[in-house]
């Protein structure tokens, strides 16, 4: 079966779906994306997707108008034509096209890309394990509240995660943990869940919103507050959320052994809400 992408308001063959060199998102990662992921076919926590990227290209100053209902459709007939039922849907607007100048012009028309992926989804099921992480300093931009392509200081910590043979690395900046590659952290001490507050040092992971809904309505514990490297490894459990991963617990990091080893209770409680959420959703 040949593989469906939607570019610029046309549904067309993958290998065909092409845009120009000149791309500003090409050249200068003048572009924002979204990952929504989707389980037995249904889009999970898509209006608030769809909310973060009306976020991301206003701050960019992007002309691109979402309209959520005529997206939502596009998004589920790429799911249908490519006939997936598990995987996540990437979308990306870049600003336009243009001669190659670090000043845009105002006049660009957007391009926008979408398509979708088949994806097993992190479900904690009888294959649910714990992965290992690596420590990476964050190189990033100043602006990780944005959904940019910009994810080159993202991609060599990833690669060098791979290498050590880890799932992913967790970012450290001037002593703090951020975040980690593509996935916010969560750390767990006596019981009490500790998480990076919303700022523009991290991005707002849909996530973990969910998550932090999840936390209020079962009266668990939760801070939003920087913590550091030592709190990391001394944590009672740690976990990484995101769209791609959903909930993933770290049983290792660099040489520390987290929890024995063993996924923890809350790491485990959370997994399984969460799941519980989407699928009934
Ligand atoms: N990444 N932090 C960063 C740096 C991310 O790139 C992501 C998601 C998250 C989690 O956000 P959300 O829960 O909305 O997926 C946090 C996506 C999945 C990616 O780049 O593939």
């Amino acid at each position: 079966m040949s593989r469906i992408a939607y570019l610029n308001s046309r549904y067309i063959d993958f290998s065909k779906a092409k845009v120009h060199i000149e791309d500003r998102g090409l050249q200068f990662s003048d572009s924002v994306y979204e990952v929504v992921p989707f389980y037995n076919k249904k889009l999970i926590d898509f209006n608030f997707h769809a909310k973060r990227l009306k976020y991301s290209l206003k701050e960019l100053q992007i002309k691109y108008t979402v309209k959520e209902g005529e997206l939502k459709k596009i998004f589920n007939k790429i799911i249908t034509l490519n006939k997936l039922k598990n995987g996540i849907v990437y979308l990306q607007v870049t600003r336009g096209v243009q001669p190659r100048d670090h000043d845009y012009k105002n006049n660009l028309i957007p391009n926008l890309i979408i398509y979708a992926i088949n994806r097993k989804l992190n479900l904690p099921d009888k294959n649910f394990k714990g992965e290992k992480a690596i420590t990476y300093e964050d190189l990033r931009w100043k602006r990780r509240d944005i959904k940019t392509v910009s994810l080159l200081a993202n991609v060599l910590a990833k690669k060098e995660a791979v290498r050590k043979k880890a799932y992913e690395a967790i970012l450290i900046d001037n002593g703090k943990i951020t975040e980690a590659t593509a996935s916010n952290v969560w750390i767990v001490k006596n019981n009490k869940l500790i998480t990076h507050p919303s700022n523009t040092d991290i991005l707002k992971g849909i996530t973990r919103e969910s998550i932090k809904r999840i936390i209020k309505s079962n009266k668990l514990q939760l801070r939003e507050r920087c913590f550091t490297v030592k709190e990391l490894y001394s944590a009672d459990e740690v976990f990484i959320t995101s769209s791609g991963n959903l909930v993933t617990p770290i049983t290792k990091i660099d040489s520390r052994i987290i929890n024995k080893g063993k996924i923890g209770k809350i790491s485990l409680q959370l997994a399984t809400l969460y799941a519980d959420y989407f699928i009934n959703e």
